[in-house]
Protein backbone atom coordinates (compact mmCIF):
# COMPACT_ATOMS: atom_id res chain seq x y z
CA UNK A 1 0.00 0.00 0.00
CA UNK A 2 1.38 3.64 -0.56
CA UNK A 3 2.35 5.89 1.87
CA UNK A 4 -0.01 8.63 2.93
CA UNK A 5 1.52 11.93 1.88
CA UNK A 6 3.11 13.84 4.83
CA UNK A 7 1.07 17.08 5.31
CA UNK A 8 4.04 19.13 5.35
CA UNK A 9 7.04 17.03 3.88
CA UNK A 10 10.19 17.89 5.23
CA UNK A 11 11.89 18.29 1.39
CA UNK A 12 14.10 21.46 2.23
CA UNK A 13 18.05 19.90 2.78
CA UNK A 14 20.63 22.36 4.50
CA UNK A 15 24.73 21.69 4.53
CA UNK A 16 26.42 22.21 7.68
CA UNK A 17 29.95 21.36 7.46
CA UNK A 18 31.37 19.30 10.52
CA UNK A 19 34.69 17.29 10.52
CA UNK A 20 34.48 13.61 11.01
CA UNK A 21 35.23 13.28 14.35
CA UNK A 22 31.97 16.19 15.00
CA UNK A 23 29.93 13.94 12.91
CA UNK A 24 30.72 11.03 14.63
CA UNK A 25 30.13 12.40 17.97
CA UNK A 26 26.19 13.84 17.15
CA UNK A 27 25.53 10.80 15.33
CA UNK A 28 26.54 8.74 18.16
CA UNK A 29 25.13 10.91 20.69
CA UNK A 30 21.35 11.30 18.59
CA UNK A 31 21.53 7.29 18.32
CA UNK A 32 22.45 6.78 21.87
CA UNK A 33 19.25 9.50 22.77
CA UNK A 34 17.26 7.21 20.64
CA UNK A 35 16.98 9.53 17.75
CA UNK A 36 16.37 7.61 14.09
CA UNK A 37 18.47 10.80 12.30
CA UNK A 38 20.66 13.38 12.76
CA UNK A 39 17.71 15.69 11.70
CA UNK A 40 15.39 14.57 14.26
CA UNK A 41 17.88 15.13 16.68
CA UNK A 42 18.45 18.81 15.16
CA UNK A 43 15.00 20.00 15.61
CA UNK A 44 15.14 18.66 19.12
CA UNK A 45 18.03 20.64 20.18
CA UNK A 46 16.21 23.91 18.12
CA UNK A 47 12.73 23.33 20.02
CA UNK A 48 14.48 22.88 23.13
CA UNK A 49 16.74 25.95 23.18
CA UNK A 50 13.62 28.07 21.72
CA UNK A 51 11.48 27.00 24.41
CA UNK A 52 14.14 27.98 27.00
CA UNK A 53 15.32 31.12 25.51
CA UNK A 54 11.59 31.78 24.36
CA UNK A 55 13.26 32.55 20.72
CA UNK A 56 9.85 31.79 18.38
CA UNK A 57 8.98 28.83 20.85
CA UNK A 58 6.26 30.59 21.84
CA UNK A 59 5.38 33.50 24.59
CA UNK A 60 6.99 31.84 27.93
CA UNK A 61 5.10 35.14 30.40
CA UNK A 62 2.42 34.02 32.33
CA UNK A 63 -0.96 34.66 30.73
CA UNK A 64 -3.44 35.96 33.21
CA UNK A 65 -6.52 34.64 31.61
CA UNK A 66 -5.16 31.56 32.92
CA UNK A 67 -5.43 32.44 36.46
CA UNK A 68 -8.81 34.65 36.92
CA UNK A 69 -9.35 36.10 39.99
CA UNK A 70 -12.80 34.40 40.55
CA UNK A 71 -11.07 31.27 40.99
CA UNK A 72 -9.98 32.83 44.54
CA UNK A 73 -12.43 32.27 47.24
CA UNK A 74 -12.60 34.39 49.96
CA UNK A 75 -12.27 32.41 53.42
CA UNK A 76 -11.35 34.84 56.25
CA UNK A 77 -11.74 38.27 56.48
CA UNK A 78 -10.17 40.58 59.38
CA UNK A 79 -9.79 44.00 60.67
CA UNK A 80 -6.50 44.03 58.58
CA UNK A 81 -6.40 41.25 55.79
CA UNK A 82 -7.68 38.40 54.44
CA UNK A 83 -7.46 34.71 53.23
CA UNK A 84 -7.83 33.58 49.72
CA UNK A 85 -8.03 29.47 49.41
CA UNK A 86 -6.89 29.01 46.21
CA UNK A 87 -3.87 29.02 43.54
CA UNK A 88 -2.09 31.94 44.55
CA UNK A 89 -0.79 32.75 40.89
CA UNK A 90 -4.80 34.02 40.61
CA UNK A 91 -3.98 36.78 42.87
CA UNK A 92 -0.74 37.60 41.62
CA UNK A 93 -1.71 37.91 37.98
CA UNK A 94 -5.99 39.31 38.32
CA UNK A 95 -6.49 39.76 41.66
CA UNK A 96 -3.61 42.17 42.68
CA UNK A 97 -2.74 45.49 41.72
CA UNK A 98 1.01 46.02 39.63
CA UNK A 99 2.98 47.48 41.87
CA UNK A 100 1.04 47.08 45.04
CA UNK A 101 2.61 44.87 47.73
CA UNK A 102 5.08 45.94 50.19
CA UNK A 103 6.51 42.81 51.61
CA UNK A 104 5.94 39.28 50.28
CA UNK A 105 7.18 37.09 53.03
CA UNK A 106 6.64 33.48 52.16
CA UNK A 107 7.97 29.37 52.35
CA UNK A 108 7.39 28.01 49.46
CA UNK A 109 6.26 24.13 49.68
CA UNK A 110 10.29 22.44 48.92
CA UNK A 111 8.61 18.90 48.42
CA UNK A 112 8.12 19.09 44.79
CA UNK A 113 11.79 18.38 44.19
CA UNK A 114 11.09 14.87 43.11
CA UNK A 115 11.86 11.88 46.21
CA UNK A 116 14.24 9.80 44.16
CA UNK A 117 16.96 11.93 42.81
CA UNK A 118 17.26 15.43 43.48
CA UNK A 119 19.76 16.50 41.47
CA UNK A 120 20.50 19.00 38.59
CA UNK A 121 17.26 17.92 36.95
CA UNK A 122 14.83 18.36 39.99
CA UNK A 123 16.65 21.45 40.91
CA UNK A 124 16.22 23.15 37.43
CA UNK A 125 12.58 21.66 37.21
CA UNK A 126 11.85 23.23 40.83
CA UNK A 127 12.87 26.39 39.16
CA UNK A 128 10.47 25.47 36.33
CA UNK A 129 7.53 25.65 38.80
CA UNK A 130 8.82 28.52 40.89
CA UNK A 131 9.01 30.59 37.06
CA UNK A 132 5.58 31.70 37.04
CA UNK A 133 5.28 33.05 41.13
CA UNK A 134 8.55 35.06 39.81
CA UNK A 135 6.83 36.72 37.39
CA UNK A 136 3.68 37.11 39.54
CA UNK A 137 5.47 38.48 42.46
CA UNK A 138 8.09 40.86 39.97
CA UNK A 139 4.47 42.11 39.00
CA UNK A 140 2.65 43.11 42.48
CA UNK A 141 5.99 44.38 44.70
CA UNK A 142 6.34 48.02 44.87
CA UNK A 143 10.20 49.31 43.88
CA UNK A 144 10.51 49.89 47.64
CA UNK A 145 9.46 46.47 48.27
CA UNK A 146 11.41 43.06 49.10
CA UNK A 147 10.27 39.60 48.52
CA UNK A 148 11.65 36.69 51.80
CA UNK A 149 12.15 33.30 50.96
CA UNK A 150 12.52 31.10 53.66
CA UNK A 151 13.59 27.45 51.87
CA UNK A 152 15.13 24.59 53.59
CA UNK A 153 17.66 22.49 51.58
CA UNK A 154 17.53 18.72 50.56
CA UNK A 155 19.60 16.12 50.62
CA UNK A 156 20.25 13.95 47.50
CA UNK A 157 18.46 10.36 48.37
CA UNK A 158 20.52 7.50 49.66
CA UNK A 159 24.32 9.62 49.13
CA UNK A 160 25.37 12.00 51.85
CA UNK A 161 25.51 15.37 49.31
CA UNK A 162 23.26 17.80 49.09
CA UNK A 163 20.93 19.35 46.14
CA UNK A 164 21.50 22.75 44.35
CA UNK A 165 18.09 23.19 43.84
CA UNK A 166 17.49 26.24 46.90
CA UNK A 167 20.50 28.03 45.23
CA UNK A 168 19.16 27.41 41.57
CA UNK A 169 15.95 29.30 42.91
CA UNK A 170 18.39 32.00 44.35
CA UNK A 171 20.38 32.39 40.78
CA UNK A 172 17.17 32.13 38.86
CA UNK A 173 15.19 34.94 40.93
CA UNK A 174 18.24 37.02 40.58
CA UNK A 175 19.53 36.25 36.66
CA UNK A 176 16.45 36.03 34.96
CA UNK A 177 13.61 37.62 36.66
CA UNK A 178 16.20 40.70 38.02
CA UNK A 179 16.08 40.53 41.93
CA UNK A 180 18.83 41.53 43.68
CA UNK A 181 19.69 39.71 46.81
CA UNK A 182 19.63 42.18 49.54
CA UNK A 183 21.25 39.91 51.97
CA UNK A 184 20.86 36.18 52.48
CA UNK A 185 19.97 35.37 56.13
CA UNK A 186 19.96 32.25 57.72
CA UNK A 187 17.08 30.32 60.11
CA UNK A 188 19.38 28.75 62.86
CA UNK A 189 16.64 26.12 64.70
CA UNK A 190 18.34 24.90 67.39
CA UNK A 191 15.62 22.46 68.10
CA UNK A 192 16.27 20.41 64.73
CA UNK A 193 16.88 16.99 65.00
CA UNK A 194 20.02 15.41 63.42
CA UNK A 195 19.05 14.41 60.08
CA UNK A 196 19.66 12.76 57.46
CA UNK A 197 20.10 9.98 60.93
CA UNK A 198 22.29 7.77 58.19
CA UNK A 199 24.96 10.34 57.64
CA UNK A 200 24.49 11.78 61.02
CA UNK A 201 24.32 9.10 63.33
CA UNK A 202 25.02 5.95 61.95
CA UNK A 203 27.89 6.95 59.45
CA UNK A 204 29.23 10.52 61.16
CA UNK A 205 30.05 11.25 58.38
CA UNK A 206 28.05 14.82 58.29
CA UNK A 207 26.94 16.99 61.01
CA UNK A 208 23.76 18.31 61.85
CA UNK A 209 21.89 19.96 59.15
CA UNK A 210 20.21 23.01 61.09
CA UNK A 211 19.78 26.02 59.26
CA UNK A 212 17.16 27.24 56.53
CA UNK A 213 18.35 29.77 54.10
CA UNK A 214 16.37 32.70 54.23
CA UNK A 215 16.75 34.93 50.76
CA UNK A 216 16.27 38.35 51.52
CA UNK A 217 14.92 40.16 47.30
CA UNK A 218 13.97 42.91 46.03
CA UNK A 219 13.36 44.88 42.60
CA UNK A 220 15.29 47.32 42.96
CA UNK A 221 19.24 47.89 44.85
CA UNK A 222 17.13 50.31 47.63
CA UNK A 223 13.85 48.83 49.10
CA UNK A 224 12.93 50.19 52.19
CA UNK A 225 14.63 49.07 55.85
CA UNK A 226 15.79 50.13 58.95
CA UNK A 227 17.70 47.73 61.19
CA UNK A 228 16.72 49.82 64.05
CA UNK A 229 13.41 48.57 64.35
CA UNK A 230 14.92 45.37 64.65
CA UNK A 231 17.92 45.53 67.01
CA UNK A 232 18.87 42.84 69.68
CA UNK A 233 19.95 43.03 73.30
CA UNK A 234 23.92 44.09 73.72
CA UNK A 235 25.93 40.95 75.38
CA UNK A 236 27.31 41.26 78.56
CA UNK A 237 30.35 42.28 77.47
CA UNK A 238 29.08 45.13 75.49
CA UNK A 239 26.51 46.26 78.40
CA UNK A 240 30.04 45.99 80.86
CA UNK A 241 31.77 48.40 77.88
CA UNK A 242 28.79 50.59 78.19
CA UNK A 243 28.80 51.20 81.53
CA UNK A 244 32.42 51.58 82.24
CA UNK A 245 33.47 52.89 79.08
CA UNK A 246 36.54 52.03 76.40
CA UNK A 247 39.87 53.25 75.50
CA UNK A 248 39.71 53.94 71.70
CA UNK A 249 42.28 51.93 69.84
CA UNK A 250 42.94 50.12 66.89
CA UNK A 251 42.65 47.10 66.57
CA UNK A 252 44.81 43.82 65.05
CA UNK A 253 42.00 43.87 62.16
CA UNK A 254 42.74 47.07 61.36
CA UNK A 255 39.32 48.46 62.40
CA UNK A 256 39.52 51.72 64.25
CA UNK A 257 37.49 51.38 67.21
CA UNK A 258 36.49 55.13 68.00
CA UNK A 259 34.92 56.28 71.05
CA UNK A 260 31.85 56.34 69.53
CA UNK A 261 31.42 52.65 70.06
CA UNK A 262 30.34 54.01 73.84
CA UNK A 263 27.30 55.05 72.51
CA UNK A 264 24.17 53.37 73.95
CA UNK A 265 22.15 52.87 70.56
CA UNK A 266 19.39 50.70 72.34
CA UNK A 267 20.45 47.69 71.40
CA UNK A 268 23.03 45.72 69.19
CA UNK A 269 22.62 45.48 64.85
CA UNK A 270 21.53 41.88 64.44
CA UNK A 271 23.74 39.24 62.75
CA UNK A 272 21.78 37.60 59.66
CA UNK A 273 21.76 34.46 61.61
CA UNK A 274 18.20 34.08 62.99
CA UNK A 275 18.03 31.88 65.79
CA UNK A 276 14.17 30.22 66.27
CA UNK A 277 13.08 27.10 67.94
CA UNK A 278 10.69 25.77 66.28
CA UNK A 279 9.46 23.89 68.89
CA UNK A 280 5.70 24.94 69.25
CA UNK A 281 3.63 21.59 69.38
CA UNK A 282 0.92 22.90 71.78
CA UNK A 283 -1.15 26.35 71.54
CA UNK A 284 -4.52 27.55 70.06
CA UNK A 285 -3.72 26.26 66.52
CA UNK A 286 -2.74 23.10 67.71
CA UNK A 287 -5.76 22.73 69.98
CA UNK A 288 -7.90 23.58 67.71
CA UNK A 289 -6.49 21.37 65.04
CA UNK A 290 -6.31 18.00 67.47
CA UNK A 291 -10.09 19.13 68.87
CA UNK A 292 -11.60 19.10 64.92
CA UNK A 293 -9.73 16.32 63.84
CA UNK A 294 -7.62 18.83 61.27
CA UNK A 295 -4.19 17.62 60.07
CA UNK A 296 -1.87 20.32 61.49
CA UNK A 297 0.45 21.84 58.70
CA UNK A 298 4.04 19.98 58.73
CA UNK A 299 5.81 22.79 57.67
CA UNK A 300 4.96 26.04 59.65
CA UNK A 301 7.71 28.97 60.07
CA UNK A 302 7.73 30.06 63.65
CA UNK A 303 6.48 33.48 63.90
CA UNK A 304 9.33 35.46 64.65
CA UNK A 305 10.47 34.66 61.69
CA UNK A 306 8.08 36.75 59.64
CA UNK A 307 8.18 39.13 62.94
CA UNK A 308 11.21 39.63 61.97
CA UNK A 309 11.23 40.97 58.02
CA UNK A 310 7.84 42.81 58.95
CA UNK A 311 9.22 44.74 61.50
CA UNK A 312 12.17 45.72 59.76
CA UNK A 313 10.81 46.27 56.01
CA UNK A 314 7.37 47.41 56.44
CA UNK A 315 5.59 50.84 58.04
CA UNK A 316 1.92 49.95 59.72
CA UNK A 317 -0.66 50.11 57.03
CA UNK A 318 1.79 48.83 54.26
CA UNK A 319 0.67 45.61 52.37
CA UNK A 320 2.42 42.06 53.34
CA UNK A 321 1.83 38.77 50.83
CA UNK A 322 2.13 35.46 51.84
CA UNK A 323 1.24 33.26 48.53
CA UNK A 324 1.70 29.88 49.79
CA UNK A 325 -0.08 31.02 53.13
CA UNK A 326 -0.25 27.67 54.83
CA UNK A 327 -1.20 27.84 58.58
CA UNK A 328 -1.52 31.60 57.96
CA UNK A 329 1.32 32.45 60.18
CA UNK A 330 2.08 35.14 58.16
CA UNK A 331 -1.26 36.89 58.44
CA UNK A 332 -1.13 36.48 62.19
CA UNK A 333 1.84 38.42 62.65
CA UNK A 334 0.96 40.65 59.88
CA UNK A 335 -2.58 41.54 61.97
CA UNK A 336 -0.78 41.81 65.05
CA UNK A 337 1.65 44.68 63.90
CA UNK A 338 -1.17 46.67 62.20
CA UNK A 339 -0.36 45.65 58.44
CA UNK A 340 -2.91 44.94 56.11
CA UNK A 341 -1.97 41.38 54.54
CA UNK A 342 -3.11 38.75 51.97
CA UNK A 343 -2.62 35.39 52.76
CA UNK A 344 -3.12 32.69 49.72
CA UNK A 345 -3.03 28.56 50.18
CA UNK A 346 -4.59 25.98 47.83
CA UNK A 347 -5.31 23.33 50.83
CA UNK A 348 -9.19 24.02 52.24
CA UNK A 349 -7.87 21.58 56.10
CA UNK A 350 -4.97 23.69 56.25
CA UNK A 351 -7.05 26.68 56.13
CA UNK A 352 -9.47 25.52 58.59
CA UNK A 353 -7.02 25.24 61.28
CA UNK A 354 -5.72 28.72 60.17
CA UNK A 355 -8.91 29.95 61.02
CA UNK A 356 -8.27 29.70 64.99
CA UNK A 357 -5.41 31.92 64.79
CA UNK A 358 -7.98 34.82 64.65
CA UNK A 359 -11.01 33.59 65.82
CA UNK A 360 -12.84 33.93 68.13
CA UNK A 361 -9.88 36.46 68.73
CA UNK A 362 -6.54 37.13 67.60
CA UNK A 363 -3.92 34.53 68.64
CA UNK A 364 -0.70 37.25 70.13
CA UNK A 365 2.85 37.46 69.29
CA UNK A 366 5.24 35.31 71.14
CA UNK A 367 6.08 37.09 74.69
CA UNK A 368 8.93 35.08 75.80
CA UNK A 369 12.07 36.23 73.64
CA UNK A 370 14.21 36.02 76.90
CA UNK A 371 16.03 32.90 76.03
CA UNK A 372 18.94 33.42 74.02
CA UNK A 373 20.41 30.10 72.14
CA UNK A 374 24.26 29.22 72.82
CA UNK A 375 26.15 28.35 69.92
CA UNK A 376 29.41 26.59 71.28
CA UNK A 377 32.79 27.66 70.01
CA UNK A 378 34.11 24.85 66.79
CA UNK A 379 36.05 21.88 68.76
CA UNK A 380 35.34 23.59 71.83
CA UNK A 381 35.48 19.49 73.14
CA UNK A 382 39.29 18.28 72.92
CA UNK A 383 39.26 15.15 71.29
CA UNK A 384 41.97 12.50 70.77
CA UNK A 385 42.37 12.36 67.65
CA UNK A 386 43.53 8.70 67.85
CA UNK A 387 40.01 7.38 69.00
CA UNK A 388 38.35 9.00 66.05
CA UNK A 389 40.01 7.76 62.85
CA UNK A 390 38.82 9.64 59.62
CA UNK A 391 36.18 7.79 57.28
CA UNK A 392 38.08 7.18 54.69
CA UNK A 393 35.55 5.56 52.67
CA UNK A 394 33.80 8.55 53.18
CA UNK A 395 30.61 6.97 54.57
CA UNK A 396 30.47 4.48 51.23
CA UNK A 397 29.74 1.57 53.72
CA UNK A 398 27.71 1.73 57.51
CA UNK A 399 30.37 0.51 59.79
CA UNK A 400 31.17 -3.18 60.62
CA UNK A 401 28.85 -2.98 63.97
CA UNK A 402 26.22 -1.69 62.16
CA UNK A 403 25.82 -3.62 58.77
CA UNK A 404 23.54 -6.18 59.80
CA UNK A 405 20.92 -3.30 61.30
CA UNK A 406 18.61 -2.39 58.91
CA UNK A 407 19.52 1.33 57.49
CA UNK A 408 17.24 4.09 59.45
CA UNK A 409 15.03 6.03 56.64
CA UNK A 410 17.12 8.78 55.37
CA UNK A 411 15.35 11.86 55.68
CA UNK A 412 14.93 14.66 52.92
CA UNK A 413 13.87 17.33 54.31
C1 LIG B 1 5.85 25.42 53.31
S1 LIG B 1 4.12 25.61 53.31
C2 LIG B 1 3.88 27.18 54.05
C3 LIG B 1 3.70 27.10 55.53
C4 LIG B 1 3.44 28.43 56.19
N1 LIG B 1 4.59 29.31 56.10
C5 LIG B 1 3.09 28.23 57.68
O1 LIG B 1 3.89 28.62 58.51
O2 LIG B 1 2.05 27.63 57.95
C6 LIG B 1 3.71 25.89 51.65
C7 LIG B 1 2.22 25.94 51.37
O3 LIG B 1 2.01 26.40 50.03
C8 LIG B 1 0.78 25.84 49.58
N2 LIG B 1 0.74 26.01 48.11
C9 LIG B 1 1.42 25.32 47.17
N3 LIG B 1 1.16 25.81 45.95
C10 LIG B 1 0.30 26.85 46.11
C11 LIG B 1 -0.34 27.76 45.23
N4 LIG B 1 -0.16 27.69 43.90
N5 LIG B 1 -1.18 28.69 45.74
C12 LIG B 1 -1.38 28.76 47.08
N6 LIG B 1 -0.81 27.92 47.98
C13 LIG B 1 0.02 26.98 47.50
C14 LIG B 1 0.85 24.42 50.09
O4 LIG B 1 -0.44 23.83 50.17
C15 LIG B 1 1.51 24.61 51.46
O5 LIG B 1 0.55 24.68 52.49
Amino acid sequence: MARPRAENPRTKTANIRLTEEERAEIEATAAAQGYASLSEYIRFLHSRFTEEEGLGGGDKKTNPRDFPAKLLRPFLKTDHGQVFWGDSRSYLFSKAEENSVDLIMTSPPFGLVRKKSYGNEDADRYCDWFRPFAEGFHRVLKDTGSLVIDIGGAWVPGQPTRSLYHFKLLVMLVEEYGFHLCQEHYWFNPSKLPTPAEWVNVRRVRVKDAVNTVWWLSKTPYPKANNRRVLQPYSKSMEHLLKNGYKAKLRPSGHDISDKFNKDNGGSVPPNLLAIANTESNGRYQDHCRAENIPIHPARFPAQLPEYFIRFLTDPGDLVVDPFGGSCVTGVVAENLKRRWTCCELSEEYLLGARARFEPELQPLPKDRAIPYEIASPCARPVAEEDAPLFADGGAQRPASMRKKASPKIAAE
